[in-house]
């Protein structure tokens, strides 16, 4: 294990004040953390991930009293759903403060903020005493990390440390929505859904399903959140069909499946059976998508999920981690 895998809070915080850069975890994904208000810090961020300058970052925030530091004409509806929902998975895009940096921002003029559950990030949010920057601590397109081993895979050289809090308990990054004065928007789906938000605000939530839409979310791309491997999502007859292919060719597959493995199936097929428990997979998604990677498969098959509300988040990731693959 590395030694910059740290539990030490305020060693993290030393750290945030001059300027270095510090992963931390929370429920969804770990963040790569850096101070807000220090634009060569957030510099490194950029650097560090590959990431684009116009994708702006996510600032993190203790809790809801933090909302007016950040931005102006705070809508109603904004503090009902910090209410409902902070600390938690829900980023919300609000009119930035003009004293927030362009960098944080990309140049637009919303800022996204979040109040993330993990009780060491939340300690360090209140001894840090101001707000955090934290996009996922993977590498730009890559699989997003849930544990401090998967940061330092990535990141391991571009970090002062990694604040270790085991692993993720939600697995995928949060849910963003965009609030215009009371119109609410789902902009990127997570765990909470977008009938958690509608009962919360008493009235309805849209979901932007558009690649072309003028607020820009990075985590829409559509090629994103992808492992190395060819990644497909099939039916269970195509994957079925792909495994008698692969056979012939002599190449090995992982299959991700709800089903039970055949008994036919070719020894040096790797088939994993998963629950179709949409949390328990979300929890799992990353970090087996990760392991998979390593161990040299032709592809990995995931059987298609459900296409219900409780999977949107879950088939939007999948969506975009194949999406570079053609089969
Ligand atoms: O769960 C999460 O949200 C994790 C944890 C670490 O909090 N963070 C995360 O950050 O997923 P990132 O940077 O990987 O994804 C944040 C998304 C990006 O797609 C970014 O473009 C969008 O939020 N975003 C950030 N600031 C924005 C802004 N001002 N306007 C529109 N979109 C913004
Ligand atoms: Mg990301």
């Amino acid at each position: 294990m590395s030694s910059k895998i740290i539990q030490d809070v305020s060693l993290a915080s030393q750290y945030l004040t001059n300027g270095d850069l510090v992963a931390f975890p929370t429920e969804t994904v770990y963040g790569l953390g850096a101070d807000a208000s220090n634009q060569a810090a957030i510099q490194k961020v950029f650097t560090a991930k590959g990431r684009p300058q116009t994708h702006p970052l996510i600032v993190h925030i203790a809790s809801q009293q933090q909302l007016s530091d950040w931005a102006i004409n705070i809508p109603a509806s904004a503090y009902v759903l910090a209410n409902a929902f902070w600390p938690g998975p829900l980023t919300m895009l609000l009119t930035k403060h003009p004293q927030v940096s362009p960098l944080v921002t990309g140049g637009q003029d919303t800022i996204a903020l979040r109040a993330p559950n993990h009780s060491l990030t939340l300690n360090l949010l209140r001894e840090f005493g101001s707000g955090i920057v934290g996009p996922s601590a993977n590498i730009y397109g890559h699989i997003s990390p849930t544990t401090a081993e998967h940061v330092a895979a990535d990141l391991g050289d571009a970090v002062a440390a990694i604040l270790d809090g085991g692993p993720c308990s939600v697995g995928i990054e949060s849910t963003i929505v965009h609030l215009d004065g009371d119109a609410v928007r789902i902009m990127r789906q997570g765990n909470i859904t977008v009938d958690q938000l509608s009962t919360a605000l008493g009235f309805p939530v849209s979901i932007n399903k558009s690649e072309n839409h003028e607020i820009k979310v990075s985590g829409s791309h559509l090629a994103h959140y992808a492992p190395h491997t060819p990644l497909h999502i099939l039916s269970i007859e195509q994957i079925n069909s792909l495994i008698n292919k692969f056979t012939t060719q002599n190449k090995t597959l992982a299959i991700i499946s709800f089903e039970q493995a055949p008994k036919d199936l070719p020894t040096d097929m790797y088939w994993l059976q998963v629950n179709a428990d949409p949390d328990q997979f979300a929890h799992d998604l990353y970090a087996m998508l990760r392991d998979l990677d390593q161990k040299q498969f032709a592809a990995i098959l995931i059987e298609q999920p459900p296409q219900t509300m409780e999977w949107g988040a879950i088939n939007d990731r999948l969506t975009r981690a194949s999406a570079k693959y053609q089969i």
